[in-house]
């Protein structure tokens, strides 16, 4: 029988189990840059609707996601991934903000390839019609860039990568989830998985109205 999960949203008596996620999710991210309980606990105070989990029939979280609200600037985005999510304490919460910034999505490995990731993609894009936002954007890392930077520009890597020539662990999932790509952000994290780069996407709210 098919396990049913449940998507939700995160709640401080989940925490540990969050940081337990994060760190199945990103065994390469160094510790400065790692989600820990404490960071979880903070999000789900300061922006509660923006923080999913998915739990399993045993009531455990098994996935998540945080997002927060922002302005963008579509000319200026090359950014560190640590300034954008202050700290992982997202502080730069913008109650006004038009845009939701994803600043994290994790699965643990074990429930991978059963469609959490799009039951959270779908919420999340759900939360920003409910909001009036008018899209979703991101640091997609290139996960899979770190083994073909020797032969490969990143240009030509996401390149290959939208014409569906090469398979990103991440941003072949997240063009999948209707995001394009805007740009790419060269230096946004310290991970030699993606060469600390990371494409800038973007998906559009079709339902967004002008106030
Ligand atoms: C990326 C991640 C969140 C995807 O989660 P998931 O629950 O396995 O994804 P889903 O099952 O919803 O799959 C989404 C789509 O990607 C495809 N897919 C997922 N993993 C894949 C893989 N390893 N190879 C090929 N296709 C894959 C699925 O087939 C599905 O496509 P479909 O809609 O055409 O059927 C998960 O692998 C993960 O936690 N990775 C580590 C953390 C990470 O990289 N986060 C993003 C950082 S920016």
């Amino acid at each position: 029988m098919t396990e049913t999960f449940t998507v939700v949203n995160s709640t401080l008596d989940m925490v540990d189990q969050l940081e337990t996620i994060q760190r199945a999710s990103f065994p390469n991210l160094s510790e400065a840059e790692i989600m820990t309980a404490a960071h979880y606990a903070a999000q789900i105070k300061r922006f509660p609707e923006g923080q999913l989990a998915i739990l399993n029939e045993a009531g455990r979280a098994v996935a998540c996601s945080t997002d927060f609200r922002t302005r963008v600037d579509f000319d200026h985005f090359e950014h560190r991934y640590i300034d954008a999510v202050d700290h992982n304490w997202l502080g730069n919460h913008d109650p006004q903000g038009d845009w939701l910034y994803g600043a994290d999505i994790g699965v643990l490995p074990e429930y991978r390839r059963r469609g959490l990731a799009t039951m959270l993609y779908r919420a999340r894009h759900d939360l920003i019609r409910r909001l009036n936002l008018k899209g979703h954007v991101a640091g997609g890392m290139l996960k899979g860039y770190g083994q073909h930077k020797d032969k490969l520009s990143v240009e030509d890597y996401v390149a290959k990568v939208i014409a569906g020539e090469l398979f990103d662990p991440t941003l072949s999932i997240q063009l999948k989830r209707g995001f394009t790509v805007h740009g790419i952000i060269q230096n946004y994290v310290d991970d030699p998985s993606c060469d600390g780069k990371a494409a800038f996407i973007v998906w559009y709210n079709p339902e967004y109205r002008e106030a």
